[in-house]
């Protein structure tokens, strides 16, 4: 009706994002950007924690993340896979190895994202689970910094695939074949079941779901 095509023709969408979506996302965002240039979309980019507060508030309709809060009453939506992969300086000697175990790791300083990451929170996890101490050197506050760090030679870290370039070869880093890795995660889409989507997230997802199930198939 009119009312719903005027929600459409101009409005608003607020979005929030993890840190590691931003590889992608805006992406994902363009066709439909495209189709309605009169809603404007303000697409929040944290990390893991600070999106669940922010979904606490319901600052945000739709909100893009790997691990969703149980505490709260969200529909959620798989939309992409999250390998999870221990990266090297490309000059670094781990990087020369054919195969590696993670035990082969863990007397290299360790570099991981600030407390509040998902990323890290999916590391010390795994760690956890396979009873192996490896106390990070350093913590930085985005996935940039990581690579740089790594780059610089300062030591290892576990990103998600998505980080990286295609050729990593090309940023000087190397994905290093560890036994038991990439870790598979999902990203998943959520929203607040307690209140209702407006017109414009509805189209959005959609929008995507029409066009990543196809993208889904294959696999
Ligand atoms: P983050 O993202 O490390 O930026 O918090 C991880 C996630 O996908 O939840």
């Amino acid at each position: 009706d009119a009312a719903a095509l005027q929600g459409l023709r101009q409005g608003r969408l607020r979005i929030a994002a993890v840190t590691t979506t931003e590889y992608f996302l805006p992406d994902l965002l363009g066709p439909f950007a495209r189709q309605y240039p009169g809603i404007r979309i303000e697409l929040a980019v944290e990390n893991r924690d600070a999106v669940v507060a922010r979904l606490e508030r319901g600052d945000d309709e739709l909100a893009a993340m790997m691990r969703p809060p149980t505490h709260l009453p969200l529909a959620r939506w798989p939309f992409l896979e999250n390998p999870l992969v221990f990266i090297a300086a490309l000059d670094h000697p781990l990087a020369a190895r054919r195969r590696l175990r993670l035990q082969d790791l863990v007397d290299q300083p360790l570099l991981v994202r600030e407390t509040g990451s998902g990323t890290r929170a999916v590391l010390e996890e795994a760690l956890a689970e396979r009873g192996i101490n490896w106390a990070p050197r350093m913590a930085l506050g985005s996935n940039e910094a990581v690579k740089h760090a790594v780059r610089a030679g300062l030591g290892l870290a576990l990103l998600s695939r998505h980080t990286l370039a295609a050729e990593p070869a090309g940023e000087g880093l190397a994905v290093l074949p560890v036994a038991g890795f990439p870790l598979r995660r999902q990203w998943v889409l959520v929203w607040r079941q307690d209140r209702a989507l407006s017109l414009p997230a509805r189209t959005l997802l959609d929008d995507l779901r029409a066009r990543l199930r196809v993208r889904a198939v294959p696999r």
